[in-house]
């Protein structure tokens, strides 16, 4: 299709002009009051984008909730929405558009505040310059640390240091070279191509748009002829060809094409490429655009492809070159930025991670270390906490085709989701693949779980009490393990108190240590579930989270979650162990229901009330359920 501007339009010619000019993508970084808001308004406001019926409210909004006085504030241009501004705070990522003679730019505006990290790891993601503000008089903070630590993670190569409101400093060179020198010495280990620190103040205007008159000691470039002019251009077009495929096209039987957006190298028509993660091959039939068809292709296109061959393909999958092929594997090493205010990042626990457009179950296997963000030293940990920073493996519940972070963002990047919530909780970079466990097949026994069971006579499944301490889930995993061995029936019971003297002897009660606590016994429930056993696992398990892990890694039906549902007073009077006394009396930290929390199950497939009803009464209520079940009739031959 061609469609040719009408010559006689302006906003045609404009566009096309707009057209012909580079393009840079840049994010600000900087905390709530180093003016961050105030420059973007300075660029946008000197380059002139900015309408007249804009600029009315933004004199009467000056007045009504600027700090400048009779100035217009320009922070509120960008501080847009009313309840940001009432909170003083700017909360999420906004894109803004502005152009000069010789480039167009388009800026992620990001929060400042300690815990919107989240947001400025979003915008950063495909910025391919950051500006780090700092206020004059306050020099480096942790946060310029952190932020220039993310950016640098997340493969931005350069870097402008804008040290603002030089004027509360009178302009004064001196402290200028103090934050440069310190900046330098500390982003040395990050490895920027091009850090240019800038003395500024873009409340006055001063090295934003135009050249200051007033430090005639910088002669370096304004921030504008900065941007202008810095070399930021990429080899994404020569690296590996990549594609990672957003949906299969196929509007009729005679059409089928893979869409999605090149993320490195190019292809033409007569290519062999591969899915990676099936090794499948065939050839490129052609390009389709919305403009036609392409006799190539590059980096950054949005395209769809069409192959020789019907070959299987699905939405995630990743298209490479037969000879160039990202890694395929179930488990790897990546850096990660915690996202999460309420919780710590936990080895143990199973989280969602998304990868290009593919979601698998993923663990962290082991946390290596945190990274100190003042002296990059690596610290051993046991969780993350909001906003730091570790190293990590993942092992997944499926391989995944992915690269090297540094090679290749847009495969090497992911994050992870809670998978109650559906938040995104962190940020990854995947920094190499381990080999280690894919040489560990499952091993296709002959005697198997079926068999097993068949001879003895019953449906094996796990038995999931779960309560608070006191709550009388032992006491009741023991009636019901007696009632069924006396029936006959092949059992076991796994109790918190004894996996914790033997197995889990290694574990304390730190969030941390409960996930893994829970975690292995419930790998170690599957084992017997798998041996033919009816099991019985009488844990506290607070976490809801670890508990829908245990129902998922058994099939449909194997898993019956039995709530003793003793209320927090009750099983405190009781106290049988007189733990509750002493949790109290501040000599128990974490105590479950007292510093510690429990996440009651919302579904569970039994409730027992042990306030109104005997420990006989509600063993009898658990063997009837298995009954009326089934699971305790033989199995059909
Ligand atoms: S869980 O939370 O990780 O599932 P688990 O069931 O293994 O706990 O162990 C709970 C038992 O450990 C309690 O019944 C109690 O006897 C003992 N205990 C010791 N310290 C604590 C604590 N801080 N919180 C809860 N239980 C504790």
């Amino acid at each position: 299709m061609n469609r040719a501007p009408d010559p006689g339009s302006f906003a045609a010619d404009y566009l096309a002009e707009q057209e012909e000019k580079g393009l840079l993508r840049f994010i600000t970084c900087g905390s709530v009051d180093d003016g961050k808001s105030t420059l973007i308004g300075r660029l946008l406001f000197d380059s002139k984008l900015i309408f007249e019926d804009q600029l009315a409210t933004l004199t009467r909004d000056s007045r009504k909730h600027g700090t400048v006085g009779e100035d217009i504030d320009l922070a509120l241009l960008v501080d847009g929405l009313e309840a940001e501004r009432e909170q003083g705070i700017t909360i999420d990522v906004a894109y803004r558009f502005f152009t000069t003679e010789e480039r167009k730019f388009i800026v992620a505006d990001t929060p400042g505040h300690e815990q919107y990290t989240r947001n400025m790891a979003t915008g950063a993601s495909n910025a391919e310059l950051a500006v780090i503000l700092v206020d004059a008089r306050h020099g480096i903070l942790p946060q310029t640390r952190r932020h220039s630590f993310i950016v640098s993670l997340l493969g931005i190569r350069h870097l402008v240091l804008a040290i603002n409101k030089i004027d509360l400093v009178d302009y004064d060179r001196a402290a200028f070279d103090r934050i440069v020198e310190e900046y330098r010495a500390f982003a040395e280990k990050l490895g920027f191509e091009t850090l240019q620190a800038i003395p500024m103040s873009a409340r006055y205007g001063d090295n934003v748009m135009q050249r200051s008159e007033r430090m005639p000691w910088y002669t370096g470039p304004t921030l504008k002829e900065h941007l202008e002019t810095v070399n930021v251009a990429d080899d994404l077009e020569e690296r590996p060809f990549r594609m990672v495929v957003q949906w299969v096209n196929r509007p009729n039987l005679d059409f089928r094409g893979f869409s999605g957006t090149i993320a490195t190298g190019s292809i033409r028509p007569g290519d062999e490429i591969v899915v990676a993660k099936s090794g499948r091959t065939s050839t490129v039939k052609s390009i389709v655009t919305y403009d036609g068809d392409l006799s190539e292709a590059f980096a950054r296109q949005a395209v769809t492809i069409t192959l020789a061959d019907e070959i299987d393909i699905s939405r995630g999958d990743v298209l490479s070159k037969a000879q160039d092929r990202p890694q395929v594997a179930d488990q790897f090493q990546a850096n990660l930025i915690w996202l999460q205010d309420d919780h710590d990042f936990l080895p143990g626990r199973s989280y969602l991670l998304k990868s290009g457009a593919k979601t698998v179950n993923a663990v962290a296997t082991d946390l290596k270390h945190k990274v100190d963000i003042t002296s990059f030293d690596h610290i051993a940990a046991k969780t993350l906490h909001l906003n730091e920073i570790g190293v990590a493996n993942f092992s997944l519940s499926e391989p995944i085709a992915f690269d090297k972070y540094g090679d290749n963002p847009e495969t090497g990047g992911f994050i992870l989701i809670d998978r109650l919530t559906n938040r995104t909780v962190g940020a990854g970079m995947i920094t190499h693949g381990l080999r280690r466990a894919s040489n560990v097949h499952l091993q296709a026994l002959d005697v198997n779980k079926t068999l097993r069971a068949a001879q003895k006579g019953q449906k094996p499944a796990i038995l999931w009490f779960t309560g608070l301490s006191g709550a009388g889930k032992s006491t009741i995993a023991n009636l019901v393990e007696k009632k069924l061995a006396a029936a006959g029936r092949h059992t076991y019971l796994l109790d918190g108190d004894n996996v914790r003297h033997g197995l889990n002897r290694d574990l304390g009660f730190t969030e941390a240590d409960r996930v893994e606590n829970i975690r292995r016994v419930a790998e170690t429930a599957k084992l017997f579930v798998d041996s033919g056993l009816i099991t019985l696992v009488s844990f506290i398990s607070p976490f809801r989270s670890e508990r829908r892990l245990a129902r998922e890694i058994v099939e449909d039906g194997e898993f019956i979650e039995i709530h003793v549902a003793t209320p927090l007073e009750l099983a405190e009077a009781r106290d049988p162990k007189g733990l509750y006394k002493k949790a109290r009396a501040g000599e128990l930290p974490n105590f479950t229901g007292i510093d510690s929390p429990y996440e009651a199950p919302e579904n569970p497939e039994l409730v027992l009330d042990t306030a109104s009803r005997s420990a006989e009464e509600l063993a009898d209520d658990v063997v009837r359920y298995l009954e009326d079940n089934f699971y305790l009739a033989p199995p059909a031959v």
